[in-house]
């Protein structure tokens, strides 16, 4: 056997190095170390041989098998490359095609507002100041002039955890809190910050209204803020974010946290004032709520609020993302759907 075994070695050479295609290759593996090749083969024979010859065929054998195996490789990495060069040479593979395109993500259209949001309050000097998307009852309401069991609470309808107290913040107005708590060392320092981030509600879902959306919330404190503060520097904000002829009106409004409180609307860009089915028909497109900050506010942030005053303001991502790019349906932001998402 081990002169049969020796006999294939030296033919197994001889025919690899013949072997000038991928086929003839494929063909002398199955046939040479394949599962049913006759290297195979006779390694598996090896129990048929009388003990003493057992071990020095059964060595050799393996010589023998890991040898063929390493060939075989070089022999492979040969042929393709002359099988390339060849192919190229003949025209089939046209080198000029453009490359495959990897896909790669983009950013969600609600990122994209935010960076931009970002870039403008940046410039205007506000930090960015990040508070938690899990509340407490407290801060979310009490502290923010919402006491329990007072109506206002209805403005919001909320998620609540299963421990007591504990909910999703409805709003971003609770960072208010906790901006003032944390940065404003008893009440000593002022404070320009903008907080963005998820808020929760629960509420019918709808094309106008979903159960998680952005805030971006504002905070202004210090000595002599005033309403005419708020209002220059929103003007100023909106004709960077919506041209420099974008005219904004303030509304009377109520929130339980500011005093005096208002919304604020841009003249529609769409339109330009003239009204649209976007503003519909109204000239004006609400982007914000506002007001000075209230007393109590103040002091539960640990100011005194006859020497500090400040400004909040509390915008929606989203709807500015939807009238940016006439954006019918709220529900296409967490929907997950692609065809919607690549546009962006
Ligand atoms: N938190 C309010 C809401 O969710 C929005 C808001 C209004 C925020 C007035 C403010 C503000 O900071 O001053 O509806």
């Amino acid at each position: 056997m081990l002169e049969q075994l020796e006999q294939i070695y030296q033919e197994a050479q001889v025919s690899l190095a013949a072997a000038a295609s991928s086929e003839a290759l494929h063909e002398w593996e199955s046939r040479t170390i394949g599962k049913k090749g006759a290297v195979t083969l006779l390694l598996r024979s090896t129990g048929q041989l009388p003990k003493e010859e057992r071990a020095a065929f059964g060595k050799r054998a393996n010589e023998v098998k890991e040898l063929l195996d390493a060939a075989f490789a070089e022999r492979e990495t040969q042929i393709k490359e002359i099988e390339l060069i060849r192919s190229l040479e003949s025209g089939q593979v046209d080198i000029t095609l453009p490359g495959r395109a990897h896909p790669v993500g983009g950013l969600h259209p609600s990122t994209q507002t935010l960076r931009e949001l970002y870039h403008i309050w940046a410039d205007m000097g506000f930090q960015v100041f990040r508070s938690r998307d899990v509340e407490d009852d407290d801060t979310n309401f009490t502290l923010l002039n919402i006491p329990e069991h007072h109506p206002a609470r209805d403005m919001w309808d909320t998620f609540y955890t299963t421990t007591p107290g504990v909910i999703l913040r409805t709003h971003t107005s609770p960072g208010q809190i906790r901006a003032m708590r944390e940065l404003g060392e008893n009440g000593t320092q002022p404070i320009r910050v903008i907080l963005p981030g998820m808020c929760y509600r629960y509420e019918q879902i709808t094309s106008r209204s979903e159960m998680q959306f952005h805030q971006l919330e504002g905070l202004v404190i210090g000595r002599n803020i005033r309403m005419s503060d708020l209002k220059g520097t929103i003007t100023a904000f909106a004709r960077r974010m919506f041209g420099a002829k974008a005219a904004v009106r303030f509304r009377a409004s109520y929130f339980p946290f500011t005093e005096p409180s208002m919304e604020i609307d841009v003249e529609c860009f769409l339109c330009g004032g003239q009204g649209c089915k976007v503003c519909k028909y109204a000239g004006w497109l609400e982007i914000s709520g506002a007001g000075m900050v209230h007393p109590t506010v103040l002091r539960n942030g640990g100011y005194d609020p006859s020497v500090w005053s400040g400004f909040a303001f509390g915008m929606g991502p989203e709807r500015m993302t939807m009238l940016k790019h006439r954006i019918s349906d709220i529900r296409y932001f967490w929907g997950n759907d692609l065809r919607f998402l690549e546009q962006f």
